[in-house]
């Protein structure tokens, strides 16, 4: 069996967190590659809620978890979600990438001011987990990486260089400056709880690239930072070709690209087909719309194929997951955008918000589908025929084959076509 990566399609919470647990059965290491603890991902299995920010969903199944270079880490928040996660799963195997930069506490200041200092529409509405300026600070080279925290008198140096460049900034902005002390504390403090955790890229490619690996991505394509709707994106690139580069594992794999039945959005930024009625309300309601990390309400509206039909180009998408159809059951007719003031996908340009703003859809972009009511939880062939009708459309639109339908939060209620 080939090594596979499940990528969310649209502005994050598909469902990434169930799926990589339903699948991760089959494989031997779950690895996330990009993003931080700006993820939320919800796991239900026999009635235990699992919430994860930063450890892959394979942890559940006491799979090998790898966090790889790509990501972003706040040790604080890694020990929180390492100490809840060993109360419930018993001894998690988890490997850390000696390469991971780490968000400190200034990255979580600079956010808050990165985003203080934008007005109105125009603030990008983070989740102020200090994402973005922990990645410009990898891209500026001025990260802390996990490999550095050996050496006290090393990293003193570069914390007095980088209090040098920020201090000036968090002063301007009442706020603390850099306490030299007290972050050479906390590091080693973390790094005494974790250095068993920490591994080198050769370990990993030495254990596991004959293995079979499950890739868990973290946001939604439609949030890359080159390919998503700039600037109201995020700080990585959440696209499967960045799996590679993220996880430090030069290996081929499939790309199972996931989509909710209709489509959400937390933060700012454009959503063409977004709901300002009772039904996005309702979406919202039935879905439980409100974000794992920052518990905001999420921006509800009907499923756009326009834009997934980009993300799975842009993905090489070859197989795809549908989640939540459930939530739809009660409705009596369901939209799908299929196109934008009568243009298609190849004639728009995702990557940016100034064009997307200027696309108003008209009811002539939308296709009708009639209600399918209750739905059982067992086979794909007795599923009501306007569900099957729904799918199909999907199908051929996007020329993609749908492999997993999802009809409820738990880890069962998941149909294999
Ligand atoms: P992720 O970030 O992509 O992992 O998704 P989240 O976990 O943030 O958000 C998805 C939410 O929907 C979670 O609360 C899941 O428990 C829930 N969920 C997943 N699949 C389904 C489904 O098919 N039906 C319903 N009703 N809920 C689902
Ligand atoms: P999962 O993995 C949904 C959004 C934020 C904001 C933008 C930038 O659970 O699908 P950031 O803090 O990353 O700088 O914020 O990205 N965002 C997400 N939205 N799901 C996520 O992750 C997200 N991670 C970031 O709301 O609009
Ligand atoms: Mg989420």
């Amino acid at each position: 069996m080939t090594n596979k990566a499940v990528i969310g399609l649209q502005w994050g919470d598909e469902g990434k967190g169930k799926i990589v647990d339903f699948l991760s059965e089959d494989f031997d290491l779950v690895t996330r590659y990009q993003g931080g603890n700006n993820a939320g991902h919800t796991v239900i299995v026999e009635d235990v809620t699992y919430k994860l920010n930063l450890i892959p969903s394979g942890v559940i199944r006491g799979k090998f978890c790898f966090l790889g270079q790509g990501i972003v880490l706040d040790p604080e928040h890694f020990m929180n979600e390492f100490k809840k996660i060993s109360e419930k799963i018993n001894n998690p195997q988890i490997f850390l990438s000696s390469n991971i930069p780490l968000i400190l506490h200034y990255h979580k200041q600079l956010d808050k001011i990165n985003e203080s200092i934008l007005s109105g529409e125009s603030k990008i509405g983070t989740t102020a987990k200090g994402i973005g300026p922990a990645y410009q600070d990898k891209v500026g080279r001025k990260s802390v990486k996990l490999y550095e925290l050996e050496n006290h008198e090393y990293l003193k140096d570069k914390l007095y260089t980088i209090k040098k460049f920020y201090d000036p900034i968090l002063i301007a902005f009442d706020e603390k400056p850099i306490d030299i002390d007290e972050t050479i504390i906390i590091l080693s403090n973390f790094f005494q709880e974790i250095k068993n955790l920490i591994v080198d890229n050769n370990f990993i490619k030495q254990n596991f690239m004959k293995k079979k690996i499950l890739f868990e991505g973290a946001q939604g394509a439609l949030l890359d930072l080159d390919h998503g709707s700039y600037p109201f994106v995020t700080s990585s690139n959440t696209i499967s070709s960045n799996i590679v580069i993220g996880s430090g594992l030069q290996v081929n794999y499939e790309t199972l690209g996931i989509f909710k039945a209709y489509a959400t959005r937390v933060g700012n930024g454009p959503f063409p087909s977004e709901l300002f009625d009772s039904v996005g309300d309702y979406i919202a309601e039935k879905g439980v719309e409100f974000g794992t990390v920052t518990k905001r309400k999420r921006r509800c509206g009907w499923l756009d194929l326009v834009s997934l039909k980009y993300s799975c180009e842009i993905n090489r998408v070859k197989e795809l997951c549908i989640t939540k159809v459930d939530v739809l059951n009660d409705l009596k007719e369901i939209k799908v955008c299929k196109s934008y003031e009568g243009k298609s996908f190849n004639e728009i340009n995702f990557s940016n918000s100034n064009f997307l703003d200027t696309c108003n859809l008209v009811e002539s972009d939308y296709e009708i589908f009639p209600s399918w009511g209750n739905l059982e939880n067992n086979d794909y062939q007795n599923l009501p025929e306007n569900l099957k009708n729904y799918i199909s459309y999907i199908e051929n639109y996007l020329d993609i084959p749908i492999k997993i339908i999802s009809l409820g939060p738990e880890r069962n209620q998941t149909i294999i076509k």
